[in-house]
């Protein structure tokens, strides 16, 4: 896929895809991840919208900033992205786990730009003292060490027992070669973040969460509470699949984006 940069703020670029015309999509991957995992999502839906699929700051081929990067550092990447795009008109926003906890602050902080939501594989709890402890503590690991400890502990957690283990080991050159100030930022980022919870009932836009039938991470009872909570949501689980729904089982994942898509 072609990609391109975006120069969003000073000192500040994101490369990201842009394909396809119409309604735009924003597509905000996960931990850690990038712009790649939507592949699927990116052929098939760039028939009839614009997809926008960026690499965020750190991840990918966006530069990081070292230290810390919030959820909302990054919602406001996104929002500047959009506007530096030329997007028109309302997006709806597709974050998977990380790109989840984004989506919550982009909605919080720029829902004018909001037209819809998709959550997947995500939560809108914080995390608990010991975990967050944990990834400081695996952030200073990979400043020291480098990326393959998120290999070892991270990447055997994230698929259904379904998915094919060659696909799966793809992955493991790409977070290798990731860029070990981007990880670690996002990792104290995501020990820092909001308890989204309590907002749930604010969100007033249609929304679509999804969970993989064997997410572990993200389990589908925890998924489906959360999804009650949120006045115009509805949870889908996608069979066959773990924490990365959209990529194990794209054909599934589509036919379900595209028809919350295609209502009104
Ligand atoms: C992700 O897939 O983005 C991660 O599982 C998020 C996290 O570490 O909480």
């Amino acid at each position: 896929m072609i990609t391109k940069t975006i120069y969003v703020s000073k000192g500040n670029s994101l490369n990201c895809v842009d394909t396809g015309a119409g309604e735009a999509l924003l597509f905000v991957h996960g931990f850690p991840l990038d712009h790649s995992m939507w592949r699927s999502q990116l052929e098939y839906f760039s028939r009839d919208y614009r997809c926008i699929a960026p690499d965020l700051r750190g991840f990918g081929g966006s530069p990081a900033t070292a230290g810390s990067v919030s959820m909302s550092d990054y919602a406001d990447d996104l929002a500047l992205l959009l506007g530096h795009l030329g997007v028109e008109g309302s997006v709806t926003v597709c974050g998977l786990s990380m790109g989840g906890y984004i989506a919550w602050e982009f909605w919080m902080r720029h829902r004018h730009w909001v037209r819809k939501l998709v959550l997947c594989d995500t939560k809108a709890t914080a995390d608990s003292a010991e975990v967050a402890r944990a990834r400081q503590l695996m952030a200073t690991e990979i400043l020291q060490g480098g990326t393959s400890i998120v290999v070892d502990r991270l990447l055997p957690k994230l698929f259904s027992p379904a998915t094919d283990p060659t696909r799966i080991r793809s992955w493991v050159e790409p977070i290798l070669k990731a860029d070990r100030v981007g990880i670690a930022a996002a990792q104290c980022g995501m020990a820092g973040r909001c308890d989204m919870t309590a907002r749930l009932g604010e969100i007033d836009v249609p929304s679509l969460v999804v969970v993989g039938e064997h997410d572990t991470i993200t389990t589908p009872q925890e998924m489906e509470q959360m999804s009650r909570q949120m006045p115009h949501a509805r949870c889908l689980s996608i069979p066959l699949a773990g924490h990365l729904a959209p990529w194990e089982q794209p054909a599934a994942f589509n036919e379900a984006l595209a028809a919350f898509l295609a209502e009104n």
